[in-house]
Formats: structure tokens, C-alpha cells, sequence
């Protein structure tokens, strides 16, 4: 049993935000899903306010190791969310951790206020890697900015616990992970893909994905998610959930050492559905109970 943000999880291993859907999961492996969920809770796609188309295809282009994605965080927005798929999730059985993003940040707070009274809602994350229309500020790029949009948005969120998703694209995660903490945040994730692009193999200069850049993801990022983590956890004292690249309960492990809490689990699963279960199995051979706070007991070392 491992605590986070006050909810009790049966392991460190959770799912990375748009991954793995475990409603179509179910229907793949009917109810044996349930009765050995892969992961200690589930996190959501990203859910907006208004439904979303994501962009054109091509969608994907496969690495040497990993994958750029430009799904473009298609999803059925708040209402859909609320009718179709909440239900559905409910009766997973691990508690829910559903990830939200904005243009605005009245968006946020929107959203954030709609989950927040729900009580099969066990915490949000929230998605910054989105520009402010207003500003033009990717929210989690800027550590005013987020700092901003927390102080909107924290008091809607009552006492479900917010995890702020940071981005790898900005200057110092670290600096943002600091303005998160001391606005309200209850923990950070991190990292979320990294700004990649293919081009096109016919038509000279043109990039292959529709939405032109996409996201990197998969083993090509494990190392530049040690080091984040690393660097976010000498900044700051809230939990971390730590995720890239991870691919076996070493991986999730090294993650931990560096200054996770929890670890998440993405691009993997697409190799293996149930890669979760294997990791968090192997996981539990290298860590006999599951510390708490391995990376904080371990003592980091500063760099
Ligand atoms: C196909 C795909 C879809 C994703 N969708 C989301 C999403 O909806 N919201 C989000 O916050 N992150 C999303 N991510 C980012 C992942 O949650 C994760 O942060 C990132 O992929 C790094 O982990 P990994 O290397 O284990 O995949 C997505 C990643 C992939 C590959």
C-alpha cells in the first residue's frame, strides 16, 4: 500500500494520460480487466470543455525508440465526458484521477469546479501544456502564468488534490514545478512529450504528421525524464508522479530513485496492454513494501 495526496494505492504504477482507455480495454478483455486492473488508479485523456476533433491525419510516426503523436487531444468534451464516460470509469477498481486543459483560464476553472463535485472523482491533474489564448503563454511554460492559473483555479477544485502535468518544453521545469507548489498544487506529474517532427518521405519539406509537430514519447525520453524529475524534485517537497520511456519495473524503479513517488506508464502500453501489471510485478521485486517516498527516504543528492 503506498499513500498519495491522501489516497491509498495498492502500488506505485499508474497509467500515462491518454494511453491507455480503459473503456475499450474492458471490452477487449471483458471483466477480467477489473479483477487485475493494471494499474493503482487511472488517469483520464485530457477532457476540454467543448468536444474535440484532434488533428488530421497522419497521426503517428514510429521512432527507433518511441513514437511522435499528434492526436491532438480528441475527446468528447465536458458534457459527453460526464454522460458517457464517467459512468463507465466508475467502475473501475482503482480510484480515478481525471486530466483536464484549457485555453482560458475560466476553461480550467470550469472544468476543474464540474469534477470537483463528483465523487467518483478521486483527484485531477491538469494539463498546462496549452497556450493561454489570452496571453499567448503556454500556461505550464511560464511560471507566472501557472502561477496565475492556479490561483483562478485552485479555490474550484475544494479539497480534491490537483497534480499539475508539467511540460518538458520550457526553460525550467523546475522553476514551474516551484510556482506550482507555492500556489496551491498538490503534486506534479512529469514529463509529458517532448516537441518532435517527421518529414514527409515524398514531398519535399513537408512534415509527415497532419498537425505538423507532434509529441515524443516512448524509450527516446527515458533519460531526459530521469533528469527532470531529478532537477523538480531537489526544487520541490510535493509528490511526484514520474513518467517516460518506462518499459520495465527498472526503469520505474530508477524513476523513483531520481525522485518519483509514482511512476505512470504510456507509450509501453501500446506494445503491451497490460505492460502495467508486469511492471508494477517487477517493480514489487526491487522494492519490498513500496516506500512511500523512496526518492526522499534515498535522500538526493544534489547535483
Ligand atoms: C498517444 C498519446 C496520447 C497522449 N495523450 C495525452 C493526453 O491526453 N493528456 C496528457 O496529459 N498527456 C498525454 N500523453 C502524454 C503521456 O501521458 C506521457 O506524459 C508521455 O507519453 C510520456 O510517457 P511515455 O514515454 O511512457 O509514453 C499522450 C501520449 C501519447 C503517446
Amino acid at each position: 500500500m503506498i499513500r498519495f495526496c491522501g489516497i491509498d494505492l495498492a502500488h506505485p504504477i499508474v497509467n500515462a494520460s491518454g494511453t491507455f482507455d480503459a473503456i475499450a480495454a474492458r471490452r477487449a478483455f471483458g471483466d477480467a480487466l477489473l479483477d487485475a486492473f493494471p494499474f493503482a488508479a487511472f488517469v483520464s485523456k485530457t477532457v476540454t470543455l467543448a468536444p474535440r476533433q484532434g488533428n488530421p491525419p497522419p497521426r503517428l510516426w514510429e521512432l527507433g525508440a518511441g513514437m511522435i503523436n499528434s492526436i491532438g487531444l480528441p475527446n468528447k468534451g465536458l458534457e459527453g465526458y460526464l454522460r458517457e464516460d464517467l459512468p463507465q470509469l466508475a467502475e473501475l477498481p482503482v480510484p480515478l484521477i481525471v486530466n483536464v486543459m484549457g485555453s482560458t483560464r475560466e476553461d480550467v476553472a470550469r472544468l476543474v469546479a464540474a469534477f470537483a463535485e463528483r465523487d467518483e472523482v478521486a483527484a485531477l491533474e491538469l494539463n498546462v501544456s496549452c497556450p493561454n489564448v489570452r496571453t499567448g503563454l503556454v500556461m505550464g511554460a511560464d511560471p507566472r502564468e501557472l502561477a496565475a492559473l492556479l490561483d483562478h483555479v485552485r479555490p474550484h477544485a475544494g479539497p480534491k488534490p490537483l497534480i499539475v502535468k508539467l511540460t518538458p518544453n520550457c526553460a525550467s521545469p523546475a522553476e514551474v514545478a516551484a510556482a506550482a507548489e507555492q500556489h496551491g498544487a498538490d503534486a506534479v506529474s512529469l514529463i509529458n512529450t517532448l516537441r518532435g517532427m517527421a518529414m514527409h518521405p515524398d514531398r519535399a519539406g513537408e512534415p509527415w504528421l497532419g498537425g505538423g509537430t507532434g509529441g515524443v514519447s516512448g524509450p527516446a525520453v527515458r533519460a531526459i525524464a530521469l533528469a527532470q524529475v531529478r532537477e523538480v524534485r531537489e526544487r520541490v517537497a510535493l509528490p511526484i508522479v514520474g513518467m517516460g520511456g518506462v518499459q520495465s519495473g527498472r526503469h520505474a524503479h530508477d524513476l523513483r530513485r531520481s525522485g518519483a513517488d509514482l511512476v505512470g506508464v504510456g507509450t509501453e502500453s501500446f506494445r503491451e496492454p497490460l505492460a502495467g501489471r508486469r511492471i508494477a510485478d517487477e517493480l514489487s521485486s526491487l522494492e519490498e513494501g513500496f516506500p512511500a517516498n523512496a526518492a526522499r527516504d534515498a535522500e538526493v543528492v544534489p547535483l
